[in-house]
């Protein structure tokens, strides 16, 4: 009998590369390989990586190193690297040339050939690098092995058209593909039938979902046949551009009844001069009435966004803006991130970069004002009724359990097993900055 063989994935950077990791996972599966938490154990170790930010390549070549001790221990294990920053030759290059132990490089627009080049290294032991510019049409649909039972992450658009100038995603996931609908519904209503309860719909710009297809495709529509799966119980979307979030799309989160009260919609800064050079295609203004407009017409909803501290040429009167709209707006979460300089992006090029401690010090500013904010607004959901669909133990302590409202947020619950998979009513306790605390309602 042969051996049992054993993988180990590390994903770095968003949920569209969590799910990618799914996917490799999947056909890892599907190949006969089973799960590890321990490198010692592996046959095969995957890394996924991110190339948003500087920070995210650094620890990737952390990890790197990390592993090589595991190659000299079993020179028979295989080290593959893939994900957005393979995407790029100069990473490629100094991963083909520093790090001998990596066996195979793989790129975004190819994960679907992972059997193939795992094989050819398992026959030849050569190292092997093939990562595709162009991508031929969309990955097409593959086994996933999902981490949670009863939610799932689709897929529903590929790459970006929007070439915001700070960011590197349009260079790495290439131009916006859209996966047909028919195709979407038919994995909603197989996930479904397999006992998912929440499915998060992925795309860098969802709102774009539709455009390359038929002229009556749109992404508001998608929810619409989404809505009718039966078994389902929850819809989440990510991300959503401003520029491009539709009165359609406000009516469809308020009408439809799975659709979750939950709106991530990205503002990165305040200022009209910053927004301009970013090329988001809006302005503060406008951004501002359409989150009014979704709080006025879905109260209750949450609104989260993200924020660019320190972009090129910020002065502390542009960032002031950020202040301003924070406190205008409050946000219920915000993910705050310092302007890193991506090469190749057109910011990058700019000689009017700010100082790291410039930035440091309005990352720091800005996150405290939102942290207070966030207290408050779930300060004021003590003694509300929320749904929280029950997801299992929760990290740091298996005799609480967690949930999610509609509007995203974590709920902790006494322990019950019961009632895992399940949307049951509770009533807030407490509440921190980023969790919830309930009582179930007993029905
Ligand atoms: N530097 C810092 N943050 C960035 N983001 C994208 N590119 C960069 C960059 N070069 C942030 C944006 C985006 C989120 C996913 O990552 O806020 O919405
Ligand atoms: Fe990057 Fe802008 Fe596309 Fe988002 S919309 S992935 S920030 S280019």
């Amino acid at each position: 009998m042969s051996k049992n063989k054993y993988y180990n994935i590390i994903t770095y950077g968003c949920q569209m590369n969590e799910h990618d990791s799914e996917r490799l996972a999947g056909m890892l599966e599907e190949m006969g390989y089973q799960h590890t938490e321990e490198y010692k154990n592996a046959d095969i170790i995957l890394l996924n990586t991110c190339i948003i930010r500087e920070n995210a390549e650094l620890k990737v070549y952390g990890k790197l190193g990390e592993l090589k001790r595991y190659k000299r221990e079993n020179p028979d294990l295989i080290i593959g690297i893939g994900g957005c920053m393979m995407q790029q030759d100069a990473p490629v290059d100094e991963v083909y040339k520093k790090y001998r132990h990596v066996d195979l490089i793989f790129g975004t627009h190819n994960i679907h050939h992972l059997p193939d080049l795992i094989r050819k290294i398992e026959e030849t032991r050569d190292r092997v690098v093939e990562v595709w510019d162009e991508e031929e049409g969309l990955i097409p649909d593959l086994p996933s092995q999902r981490e949670s039972e009863y939610s799932a992450w689709i897929s529903i658009i590929q790459g970006c058209d929007n070439f915001c100038t700070y960011c590197i995603v349009p260079y790495v996931r290439g131009r916006e593909r859209s996966r047909p609908i028919a195709s979407i519904v038919n994995e909603a209503e197989r996930l479904a039938e397999d006992g998912v309860k929440e499915i998060t719909l992925l795309g860098q710009n969802v709102n774009s979902f539709g455009n390359d297809l038929d002229k009556d495709i749109t992404f508001p529509k998608l929810l619409e046949e989404l809505n009718k799966v039966e078994k389902l119980k929850r819809i989440r979307f990510m991300t959503s551009h401003p520029r491009d979030f539709s009165d359609a799309l406000l009516d469809k989160i308020k009408n439809l009844n799975k659709v979750a009260n939950h709106i991530h919609l990205p503002v990165q800064s305040g200022s009209n001069k910053v927004l301009k050079e970013m090329n988001r295609g809006y302005t503060r203004e406008y951004y501002i009435e359409r989150v009014k407009n979704i709080q006025e017409e879905i109260p209750g909803a949450s609104v989260s966004t993200d924020f660019i501290v320190g972009f090129p040429g910020e002065s502390e009167e542009d960032f002031q803006k950020t202040i301003d709209l924070v406190k205008e707006l409050k946000f219920d979460m915000a993910y705050t991130f310092i302007y890193s300089p991506r090469s190749g992006t057109p910011a990058a090029r700019r000689d009017d970069q700010i100082d790291d401690d410039v930035k440091k010090e309005r990352l720091n500013r800005l996150m405290e004002l939102q942290n207070k904010i966030s207290y408050d607004k779930n300060q004021k959901l003590i003694g509300t009724t929320q749904e929280i669909l029950v997801t299992g133990p929760s990290n740091n302590d298996p005799e609480v359990y967690e949930g999610r409202t509609s509007t995203n947020k974590i709920c902790f619950i006494d322990m019950r097993e019961d009632l895992v998979g399940e949307i049951v009513k509770i009533k807030v306790e407490s509440a921190k900055s980023w969790t919830l605390e309930g009582k179930i309602i007993e029905e």
